[in-house]
């Protein structure tokens, strides 16, 4: 039996950060054209800057206890700053109500420090994915040009996934971790981790998918010049 073909808006508009994933993994062939989908991302002067790690099984075990022991422990190591306090007040303001509209779904209350931990702690634990693509970069200039090619492979990535009823979750808290992740995989220190993605066939009866996180309207992001 073939499944209707979904409409690109569709997809585009369908497809949300999954935190919930049934354990089995995507067949290789179908994991390789996703990933054939991936590559087809511009970058600048078609420099295809993205390096891409794509870890199950066994490997994503050890992964995950050696993230584990590096949150527990606080042994962070960012190869890139990240915090929303540097952010415009518009953008904290949003930042907090995804926050807010998580640990709601969760039934996580505010003063639970407990149960927020367990809720960080389900990033490394890659929210039960049975696989974790962790996205890799040289070091060029600001950085910039680079990272911004890196965000355009990843929108592609989880597109593709979302196209074929998959689904995924980029994850900046991967990132708090490089030295870990690089030690792991065995990754030189010259490819810096931008973010990864656990991703894999979404679980909707988590209470993760009670919500969908909104978009400010079109007027407060784009400005006509005619
Ligand atoms: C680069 C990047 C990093 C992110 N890091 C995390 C993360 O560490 N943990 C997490 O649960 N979600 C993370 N997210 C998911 C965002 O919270 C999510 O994309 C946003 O709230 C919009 O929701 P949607 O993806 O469901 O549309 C990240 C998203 C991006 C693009």
């Amino acid at each position: 039996m073939s499944l209707p073909t979904p409409s690109f808006q569709d997809v585009v508009r369908s497809r949300h950060s999954a935190r919930g994933f049934l354990p089995s993994p995507i067949p290789r062939d179908t994991l390789e054209d996703i990933l054939q989908d991936a590559q087809c991302a511009p970058s600048n002067c078609n420099t295809q800057p993205w390096n891409v790690h794509i870890v199950a099984g066994k490997k994503l075990d050890a992964l995950s206890a050696a993230l584990l022991d590096a949150l527990r422990a606080e042994k962070y190591s960012k190869d890139f700053t990240f915090d929303t306090a540097d952010y415009p007040p518009t953008c904290r303001e949003r930042a907090s109500e995804q926050g807010r509209t998580y640990y709601r779904a969760l039934g996580v209350a505010r003063d639970d420090s407990l149960s927020r931990a367990e809720v960080v702690e389900r990033n490394v634990r890659f929210f039960g994915a049975p696989h974790v693509a962790l996205l890799f970069m040289p070091s060029v200039g600001d950085n910039v040009r680079v990272a911004s090619d890196v965000g355009m492979y990843a929108q592609t990535f989880l597109l593709s996934l979302a196209a074929r009823g998959y689904a995924g979750v980029p994850q900046a808290v991967l990132g708090y971790f490089a030295d870990t992740v690089r030690q792991i995989l065995g990754v030189p220190g010259e490819l810096k981790l931008l973010f990864g993605i656990s991703f894999g066939a979404p679980d909707t009866s988590h209470p993760a998918f009670t919500y969908q996180q909104g978009r400010v309207p079109l007027a407060e992001s784009v400005a006509w010049h005619e």
